[in-house]
């Protein structure tokens, strides 16, 4: 049913833990199955990502995506972070069940509402970010319709 990719990160997270004064934190819930991802950026002068933690109280997938999607923010500037979807955090997991897809959701939500939280403190705006959902529930029918 996974991935070998999606087994491997889920077993060993990387980037797992949180990071004290980060730049930005976000935090985003999917209601519909109770689960809980929280995102740390640490975000340098240049708006380079130069480290990510996170934190999921969720089910394998949401650990594996988070995972992943951590590696793939880790060292790029935040307009490169934002243009990271969920399709892209599963592709490079090679794929997710279309159940677990809005597992991926979490990871893209939490990586966006990390980067609100920084642009609020900055007082900047970022291109294409929207203010987060708290739950990303109300979002998720459109999003699986698209498969
Ligand atoms: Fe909800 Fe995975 S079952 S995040």
């Amino acid at each position: 049913m996974y991935s070998e990719k999606v087994m491997d990160h889920f077993q060993n997270p990387r980037n797992m833990g949180e990071i004290e004064d980060a730049s930005g934190v976000g935090t985003v819930g999917n209601a519909k199955c109770g689960d809980i991802m929280r995102i740390y950026l640490d975000i340098d002068e240049e708006q380079v990502i130069r480290d990510v933690k996170f934190k999921t109280f969720g089910c394998g997938a949401a650990v594996a995506t988070s995972s992943m999607a951590t590696e793939l923010v880790k060292g790029r500037h935040i307009k490169e972070a934002m243009q990271i979807t969920n399709k892209a955090v599963a592709e490079a997991l090679d794929g997710l069940p279309p159940v677990k897809m809005h597992c991926s959701l979490l990871a893209e939500e939490a990586i966006h509402a990390a980067l609100w939280d920084y642009a609020q403190k900055h007082e900047i705006t970022i291109e294409g970010l929207e203010k987060p959902k708290s739950d990303i529930h109300e979002g998720e029918e459109a999003e699986e319709e698209a498969y």
